[in-house]
């Protein structure tokens, strides 16, 4: 494995760059950003990157707005259930394989949505922004922290309008959540509590097997592979959906829910950078992820915490759920649900399932007719409005970008169980390990690495 290039700082992100080799900047497209104002009747020209899997409900939620035109699709798999069904049903979009020749050939378009695999986010979004492009982005934003700080970075020189996919924020039941804790319902906040103990459908703690597969002839795994090392195509291991599984591809567990699962904990109580992260969990496998991982966040409190530091705590794992004495008033006798979390507050406590309404304890102390109901929003035609300069996002990179910097310090953090790994967010620094901070970025295949803002 080729050495990882080490950030130390903010401030030196041009030597950064140089230590990643992009002299070549092989994937930099033409930079350059426009607000383009929308005449009354003019549509978004929509282009969407990674067209299968969840690509499919962004692209239909995205499109669900009358002001969009479905302008052209990319995918790397031509088969139905990828480029197949959405080319079936935008028939006038133009079809790629490759999203870089997409982007020679965007003029035209105003937004690109990326449901690619993680590891393929930043490479395209970056791309995308640099053009002057909206985006809209899966969650989580990057595959690592220095991809998102490069997100913010980019979004906001480019002025144009982000949204990351954690369309849960939207729904009412997140909403809602958020409300009962800004109306103080719960008081100010002493720990948070977030867990996610489902089985996850994906290769976990595994070496990988030998050998290798024939590639169907509806896949083009060397653009699959993109960035990432090279190797072998192996059914089902990878390509689709399994790749979450991986190191080189995915973030784990914690990758996977964590910017759903902690985005109304975030929202709520406001947080920022943590200030430092510490982890148990077994050690890792040379390639994927673990099966199950606990991580002790500390963030500066905020006006909504008790303190001056909050602890937050993640787990995971199967059948994985927070002790019962840390939960606050929520009663032994309730059942906490698979995944969510438990904010415990100096007059109650608050239960947010993933995916309910959330739940105030004492019971009594909070009769249901009291209790605020925050109606949903459309996540993403409140980006395609917000793109035509008509509405605001919620989750835009300046919000999504430092909580997916948190969930990713996250898994740094798994990759050193027992070590308390010390944050310095404004030197993008963790400073005491400079093993841990190697993994802030990562080594990217030649030809194929990013161009930073
Ligand atoms: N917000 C949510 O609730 C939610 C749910 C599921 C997945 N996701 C996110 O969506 C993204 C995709 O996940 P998935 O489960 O759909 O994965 P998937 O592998 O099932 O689908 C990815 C799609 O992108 C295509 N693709 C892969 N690489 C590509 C490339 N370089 N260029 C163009 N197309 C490419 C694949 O062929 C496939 O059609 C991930 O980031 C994941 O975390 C979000």
């Amino acid at each position: 494995m080729s050495p990882r290039p080490t950030p130390s700082r903010l401030t030196t992100r041009r030597q950064f760059g140089k230590q990643l080799g992009l002299a070549s900047a092989a994937i930099a497209l033409s930079a350059g950003s426009y607000s383009r104002v929308f005449g009354a009747n003019e549509r978004l020209s929509v282009a969407s990157v990674g067209t299968g899997g969840k690509g499919w409900s962004d692209l239909l939620g995205v499109a669900a707005s009358p002001a969009v035109r479905v302008a052209a699709l990319c995918d790397i798999d031509s088969s139905k259930p990828h480029l197949g069904r959405a080319a079936e049903k935008y028939p006038e979009a133009k079809q790629y394989a490759d999203w870089r020749k997409l982007m020679d050939e965007s003029k035209e378009i105003d937004a690109v949505i990326v449901s690619t695999p993680d590891f393929m986010h930043a490479p395209v979004a970056l791309v995308a922004m640099q053009q002057g492009k909206h985006v809209f982005c899966q969650k989580p934003l990057t595959h690592t922290v220095y991809e998102a700080r490069q997100m913010q970075l980019a979004a906001k020189k480019n002025n144009v309008v982000t949204q990351m996919g954690n369309q849960i924020q939207s729904h009412s039941a997140y909403r809602t959540a958020v409300e009962m804790v800004h109306s103080g319902l719960i008081g100010k906040v002493k720990e948070v509590h977030s867990w996610q103990s489902g089985t996850p459908a994906w290769p976990r703690h595994i070496e990988r097997p030998e050998g290798s597969d024939p590639v169907p002839s509806h896949v083009n795994w060397e653009l699959w592979q993109g960035v990432a090392p090279e190797r072998p195509y192996k059914e089902d291991l990878y390509h689709p959906f399994a790749w979450r599984g991986w190191q080189d591809y995915g973030t784990g567990q914690l990758g996977d829910f964590g910017c759903h699962i902690l985005d109304p904990v975030f929202k709520s109580l406001e947080l920022t950078a943590p200030t430092q992260l510490v982890a148990e969990a077994p050690p890792l496998k040379p390639e994927t992820w673990t099966d199950a991982a606990t991580v002790r966040y500390v963030f500066p409190g905020t006006e909504r915490t008790a303190g001056e530091t909050i602890n937050v705590t993640w787990y995971d794992g199967v059948g994985v759920k927070p002790p019962r004495e840390v939960l606050g008033d929520v009663p032994a006798s309730y059942d906490l649900p698979q995944a969510g979390s438990v904010l415990v507050g100096e007059k109650g406590s608050l239960v947010i399932p993933h995916v309910a309404m959330p739940k105030l304890f004492p019971e009594d102390k909070y009769p249901e007719s009291e209790q605020p109901k925050v109606e949903a929003v459309d996540h993403y035609v409140q980006w395609a409005d917000a793109c035509r300069g008509a509405d605001t996002t919620t989750s835009a990179f300046d919000y999504s970008g430092p909580l997916t910097e948190a969930v990713l310090l996250g898994t740094i953090g798994i990759r050193f169980p027992g070590e308390t790994l010390q944050w310095d967010s404004a030197q993008l620094r963790i400073a005491n390990s400079d093993a841990a901070q190697k993994f802030l970025s990562k080594p990217y295949r030649k030809g194929w690495e990013p161009s930073w803002v």
